[in-house]
């Protein structure tokens, strides 16, 4: 299963939305400049999950607890780790022209840190090898929420500020080995919604929430203050993995180094003020979260202000830290809500929670205050320009590529 990158998204929803019937344009309508991909995450597509000296992730774990609706695991996947030329011949077929693929930090550190599994090594860079050869342009993801069991058991991986050395030092095996041949680096994939799947529904490895608010039954976690800590981690992780790359690899490799967000746009239901101010409040709770600290060094005002002594600060030292440790953005939008607003609620609260606002997929649908992907579907689809427009606007102009 692919997660589409942006650019093929854009071409889909163009079909969608009947801008234009999918068959009356062509690449030539796009700038040369304009790259269309598609991407994969290590543990749904790779399999062999016990091959060749790899060690369990999270998931691994999550999925043979029976987890998933219809007890799936990524034993297998889409094999890919077996099957990576045949792919690659397909993408080269259907002339793709970017393929994004996450790596498997238990694959090639099994031990979390330290030796470095030859095999994993050897089917990285076989696949990269396979990329270049055909002529694909390759952006690597390092990681996509299959955190290395061996870590999580040691210290709770993403609750733990150890995180952040480990993960730079897994980072530096990355661009140390391949990047020869990768220039397009992406961190970490949407910090905005792996914490509150891990750590406040409990849907996602490791499967964290707390009463009332998981949507399956917790043993352990805590729903109101978790998510938040964890995306104070990957804030500090990535940014200490940028930074690594650009002291010791950029001048030579000539690469770019970002993160990427989980992306609804959003509309406000109704023009009152209040909601207004709710369609700003969600937008600064979904992507403030991660991309302010990344470009104004702190957290939007509006969420210390809801989430309070739950929010992790930042030192003065890493709000420097953070500041500017991106080249890039990247989004993977899914579709647009209407939101509206919510009094915030007294007694305890979770993300959604603090959001305090209302949304759904259509006008006249029910409201919902969660967070939910599955019943929601674009109705909108005339996002892309205005999130530019808007986001940029907000964040001031960064490096985009
Ligand atoms: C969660 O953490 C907060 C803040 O430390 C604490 O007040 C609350 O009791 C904790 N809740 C659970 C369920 O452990
Ligand atoms: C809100 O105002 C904008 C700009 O004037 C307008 O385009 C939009 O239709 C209005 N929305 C509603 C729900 O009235």
């Amino acid at each position: 299963m692919a997660f589409f990158s942006l650019s093929l998204l854009l071409l889909l929803l163009l079909a969608a939305s009947g801008a234009a019937p999918a068959h009356s344009f062509t690449r030539s309508d796009f700038p040369p400049e304009f790259v269309f991909g598609a991407a994969t995450s290590a543990y749904q597509y790779e399999g062999a999950v016990a091959e060749d000296g790899r060690s369990p992730s999270v998931w691994d774990t999550f999925t043979h607890a029976g987890k998933i609706a219809d007890k799936s695991t990524g034993d297998v996947a889409s094999d890919g780790y077996h099957k990576y030329k045949d792919d690659v011949k397909l993408m080269a077929d259907t002339n793709l022209e970017a393929y994004r693929f996450s790596i498997s930090w238990s694959r090639l550190i099994p031990n979390g840190r330290g030796a470095i599994n030859p095999k994993g090594l050897e089917y990285y860079n076989n696949l990269i090898d396979e990329l270049v050869k055909h002529g694909i342009q390759i952006h690597v993801m390092l990681y996509h929420l299959d955190f290395p069991q061996v870590l999580d058991d040691e210290y709770g991986g993403w609750l733990s500020p150890r995180i952040v050395e480990d993960f730079t030092a897994f980072a530096d095996v990355c661009f140390k080995e391949f990047g020869d041949r990768v220039s397009y680096w992406t961190t970490l994939d949407e910090p905005n919604i792996g914490p509150i799947g891990s750590y406040d529904s409990g849907i996602f490895a490791p499967g964290r929430c707390s009463e009332p608010f998981g949507v399956t039954k917790c043993t352990a976690g805590n729903s109101t203050v978790e998510p938040y800590i964890a995306a104070h981690n990957m804030i500090l992780a990535h940014a200490s993995a940028t930074r690594l790359y650009r002291e010791k690899y950029q001048a030579m490799q000539k690469g770019v180094v970002g993160i990427n967000v989980y992306s609804f746009w959003t509309y406000p239901l109704t023009n009152s003020t209040a909601d207004l101010a709710a369609t700003k409040r969600y937008q600064d709770f979904m992507f403030g979260w991660t991309l302010e600290p990344l470009v104004f060094g702190d957290y939007p005002q509006v969420m210390k202000t809801n989430v309070g002594s739950r929010l992790p600060s930042f030192t003065e030292s890493q709000s420097e830290f953070v500041k500017g440790a991106i080249d890039f953005i990247g989004i993977n939008h899914y579709y647009s809500v209407y939101v509206n607003d919510r009094p915030l609620k007294e007694g305890i609260r979770d993300y959604a929670a603090d959001m305090s606002v209302y949304q759904r997929g259509s006008r006249t649908d029910p409201e919902t205050s969660e967070v939910k992907v599955s019943n929601i579907v674009c109705k909108r689809c005339y996002w892309l320009q205005l999130f530019w427009t808007c986001m940029m606007e907000r964040l001031g102009i960064l490096n985009q590529y």
